[in-house]
């Protein structure tokens, strides 16, 4: 059985763990408020709130319903818009009208769901963070501007923009931003905990977060068990054991971007992983899914490429490593049993001396797939590059790990001419392929100037722009 929290009513069924959370929520409980757009997690009309204890306090994440199996809802709250409705439009209901926010209203359930759950994951406020938590909702008819001024509208309820942090779920409920059922949801979350297990899912087809898997082939999981394992704690979290950096399988996207170790050990961390998907896309993706859908343009396998990862691969007891670069045998094709889970992913702490640059480009900047990606990190000594790992996406049948260009700038001094030499290499160990995101000549340079992009903003003293053209 799942159990879990629908708005205010507790559920229990039995249907399969894989049914797709949206027709649960619209075809079984006839709640039409959460939309059906895209069905492919780009619109946002699907959006729901998941609400889960993590630490004695229920923390509530945006999801797209439409790529989540109805099986990871086991434990938690779900929120759609009717569980935010009350008596009286919501401060953010009230002022998405007031704006002139809503028009057709297609998009606006997922706004006002998106919205609400900016307030409840946050005690500062302001209007910038809130307009960039509504990335993920698409609307074809307002330009913006009413939803952009609701959202600061909203903000300026709270007094210096900010909530009270011991009383913050009070807070909410008393600004009639939430209603009063929210107040005991802590508890019969531990009720359900106490009183349930996990649901079974034994089966060879894992699903992770499902951001992938339900966009290819979501017709056919639903009528399938499938091995729900971002129900599994043990494959989630980020820890640093010794001189290494794990990252367990079903860590999420955003919990990556958001973890203050990796934080620490690259600055630029969080601005790389701003450029994956859209907040609820990255509150479900996972490491283990980039990693294994095998997408050539991946963005968290490319990233991991050029960190030279280890991926640990589990069957039963059986545990076996193998270096990141090594798994990827042709287009979607991997060093992988098909029992094998991948449990982690493990790299090397960077060393004091080291530099690491991330670079993508896609068709618009932000909720878009790479056309090509690249990842660099290096170490010097006395001025030579020691250690070098770069990545290339986008250009071969596989996430790429430039092997002939490392081997070529291992030793060398940074300068134009080398820099220029590496890129030369490079262009001859790919095999991009024309297609909609580009010709092949397009993507072979556009690889070229990344690399040049990588060694003008990690070395701009050494390098002269003008001559490496
Ligand atoms: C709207 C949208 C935007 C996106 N934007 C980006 C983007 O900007 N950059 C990017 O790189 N990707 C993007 N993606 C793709 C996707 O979100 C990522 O590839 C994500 O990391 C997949 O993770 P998941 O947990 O959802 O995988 P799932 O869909 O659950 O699984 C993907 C594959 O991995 C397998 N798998 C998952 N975990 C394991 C494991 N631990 N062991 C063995 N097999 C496993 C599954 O069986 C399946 O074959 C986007 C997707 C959507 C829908
Ligand atoms: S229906 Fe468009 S994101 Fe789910
Ligand atoms: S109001 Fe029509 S799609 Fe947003």
């Amino acid at each position: 059985m799942i159990n879990f929290i629908l708005n205010d009513l507790n559920i229990s069924t039995d249907l399969f763990p894989t049914t797709v959370l949206l027709d649960f929520i619209r075809k079984e409980k006839m709640l039409t408020g959460t939309k059906e757009g895209c069905r492919e997690g780009d619109c946002g009309a699907c959006t729901i709130l998941l609400g889960e204890l993590v630490k004695g306090t229920v923390k509530y994440k945006s999801v797209n319903s439409c790529l989540m199996p109805l099986g990871d809802a086991n434990g938690k709250h779900v929120v759609t818009v009717e569980g935010i409705n009350q008596k009286e439009l919501s401060p953010v209901q009230a002022t998405m009208v007031d704006e002139g926010g809503t028009q057709c209203g297609f998009c606006t359930p997922g706004f006002v769901v998106s919205m609400t759950g900016y307030f409840l994951n946050n005690l500062s406020l302001n209007p910038d963070d809130a307009i960039e938590s509504l990335g993920g909702n698409v609307c074809r008819c307002t330009g913006y501007g009413g939803i952009k001024r609701a959202a600061s509208d909203s903000i300026s309820i709270f007094e210096d923009g900010k909530s009270d942090d011991r009383n913050h779920l009070e807070n909410l409920i008393s600004l009639k931003f939430i209603p009063i059922y929210f107040h005991d949801i802590k508890k019969r979350l531990e009720k359900i905990s106490e009183n349930h297990k996990s649901v079974d899912n034994k089966s060879s087809i894992v699903i992770s977060g499902g951001t992938d898997l339900y966009v290819q082939r979501w017709e056919s999981l639903v009528s399938s068990k499938g091995n729900l394992i971002s129900q599994d704690k043990k494959l989630a979290g980020i820890s640093k054991m010794g001189k290494q950096i794990n990252i367990g399988s079903a860590t999420t996207i955003e919990e990556t971007k958001s973890s203050k170790l990796l934080q620490k050990y690259f600055p630029q961390w969080d601005n790389y992983l701003s450029l994956f998907g859209s907040l609820p896309i990255r509150n479900r993706a996972t490491i283990g899914g980039n990693i294994v859908n095998a997408s050539p343009i991946g963005d968290m396998v490319n990233i991991l490429l050029a960190l030279n990862s280890t991926v640990h691969l589990r069957d039963g007891k059986k545990k076996r490593l193998i270096l990141l670069k090594n798994f990827y045998k042709g287009y979607k094709s991997l060093d992988k049993k098909k029992n094998e889970i991948v449990e982690k992913v493990s790299f090397q702490i960077p060393s004091k001396n080291s530099f690491f640059n991330f670079e993508k480009i896609s068709k618009r900047t932000y909720l878009d797939i790479a056309s090509v990606n690249s990842s660099i990190y290096m170490e010097l000594k006395s001025g030579k590059i020691t250690t070098i790992h770069i990545s290339a996406g986008g250009v071969a049948p596989i996430p790429l790990y430039l092997n002939n260009t490392c081997n070529y700038l291992r030793n060398k001094t940074i300068n134009t001419e080398t820099i220029k030499n590496a890129a030369e290499i490079s262009s001859k160990e790919i095999s991009p392929i024309s297609d909609a995101r580009g010709s092949a000549e397009y993507k072979s340079l556009l690889l070229r100037q990344l690399l040049f992009a990588h060694f003008l903003k990690l070395f701009p003293q050494l390098v002269d722009p003008e001559k490496l053209l």
